[in-house]
């Protein structure tokens, strides 16, 4: 049993069971990251190699990390900065725990903005605009760049995760989890199922899994790296703020190893019904980002189906409900680190905590949507509110966040405590705690730091 400190805060809600507080920290790594960047970059960097690559950096970085963020937040129990100051013994590390707040905050900003595109061509999907020939280049760029639209759709998204944030963590987070994730699943299912006769299945598969070792390089390998930092949803207080509601006898590593299965297991499954898609349709480059989902695939789907329209416009809106799902669930987990951080430190009841963070995810959100429209000549270091919070979180805040929690539990932490949050009913594996230890201390943050400053070079 784990023994979890004295003072812990009196009355702390709780994920209701390991099921659930799976599904819903799973559910806030998988995320857009996974259904438009993940195949798109295992594609163009060596397929089946990129995958082997990635793999390894899922075992020999991501899950240390995640492992350090839930050790932190289960062995504290509280939220992201008390938590780090609870564990600090007098020195100053709660800085860090503020910098995860604001990360968590700007990727809410940006992240918003994306996910309301989703909402909104989901929309328009149903509406059967998407079915139509048209520019698809010049609807996005229509679309995004209008002043209330965009603005609408990304606000709806901000409601929809606060009306899930405020009812609370079981009775909304972990319930939802429970119905989004499955929901999710069975979508990528049915879509591979429809996509199996598609005349592209063949090189499709090729260009996902065929491995080309000659792509791989030493950029490639950073490249893997980056993926599987972001893809986890490492480096900004995520999972420390989801380990303090799991149960006393949760099994960490086992509840790591779950989440890194699941979220590469969605991110590859995506590959598998897009590329069929893509090379269905002559003449089309499989693009990444929101190239793919907004312009490629609506086009690809029109013309892939185009035998039979019904089972394209099917298609079409599950795909938008995909994407809609799984942001949903990320934006769910930033707002509760947020949420939680708030009621804690303030002493704010949860409801006005969620409807403050709420109202500044809503401002940075205008900003954000309107780097696109009416903002999009205001520029800081050259940047549009939504590429700098975009860079600055990806390519700086969470990495620096990643090598903090690395360094925290390698060195900050009694060695005793994180072995006894890392046993189970009193077991662990001596050797493996010893490699684990020695990645995070020397291994883990290392590598990142190598991430971080080849983004500068
Ligand atoms: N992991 C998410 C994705 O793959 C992105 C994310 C990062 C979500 C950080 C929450 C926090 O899209």
């Amino acid at each position: 049993m784990n023994n979890i400190p004295s003072d812990k805060p009196a009355k702390r809600a709780a994920f209701g069971s390991k099921l659930g507080a799976l599904a819903a920290t799973a559910g806030s790594a998988v995320g857009l990251g996974n259904v438009w960047r993940f195949p798109t970059e295992v594609g163009e960097h060596g397929g089946g190699a990129f995958l082997l690559i990635y793999l390894l950096a899922i075992v020999l970085t991501g899950m240390p990390v995640m492992l350090c963020e839930f050790v932190i937040g289960h062995r504290a129990r509280r939220s992201v900065k008390l938590a780090i100051d609870h564990l600090s013994r007098g020195r100053r590390w709660g800085v860090f725990g503020r910098l995860f707040i604001l990360t968590s905050v700007l990727c809410l900003g940006f992240y918003n903005v994306v996910a309301g595109w989703t909402l909104g061509y989901f929309v328009q999907g149903a509406a059967g605009k998407l079915g139509q020939e048209l520019d698809h280049t010049a609807l996005f760029a229509h679309f995004s760049a209008h002043t209330w639209w965009p603005l609408l759709c990304a606000l709806a998204f901000v409601g929809l995760t606060h009306f899930v944030v405020r009812m609370g963590v079981e009775k909304g987070i972990e319930r939802f989890s429970r119905v989004m994730m499955p929901t999710l699943l069975l979508l990528i299912g049915a879509m591979i199922v429809c996509s199996l006769g598609m005349p592209g299945m063949r090189e499709g598969m090729n260009f996902l899994l065929r491995p080309d070792f000659s792509k791989v390089t030493g950029s490639v390998v950073l490249a893997a790296m980056g993926q599987a930092f972001f893809s986890l949803s490492l480096g900004l207080g995520c999972h420390i703020t989801y380990a303090s509601y799991f149960s006393p006898t949760t099994n960490l590593s086992k509840s790591a190893y779950g989440v890194a299965a699941m979220d590469t297991m969605v991110a590859v499954m995506c590959g598998f019904f897009i590329f069929p898609a893509v090379f269905s349709v002559p003449g089309i480059e499989p693009a990444s980002g929101p190239g793919l989902a907004f312009i490629t695939l609506p086009n690809v789907f029109r013309l892939a189906f185009a035998d039979i329209p019904f089972l394209g416009y099917v298609f079409t809106l599950m795909f938008y409900l995909l994407l809609i799902l799984a942001a949903l669930t990320s934006t769910i987990c930033l707002h509760e680190t947020v949420t939680s951080h708030l009621s804690d430190e303030l002493g704010l009841p949860r409801r006005r905590s969620a409807i403050l963070v709420t109202c500044v995810t809503a401002v940075l959100v205008t900003l954000c949507t309107w780097s696109f429209g009416p903002l999009n000549n205001v520029r800081l270091a050259g940047l549009t509110f939504f590429d700098l919070f975009d860079h600055a979180t990806a390519n700086l805040f969470m990495p620096i966040g990643g090598i903090f929690v690395c360094l925290f539990v390698g060195w900050q932490m009694r060695r005793s405590d994180v072995r006894e949050e890392l046993s189970h009913n009193g077991r662990i594996n001596e050797r493996l705690f010893a490699v684990f230890m020695f990645l995070i201390r020397y291994i883990v943050p290392g590598g990142i730091a190598a991430i971080l400053i080849n983004s500068f070079l």
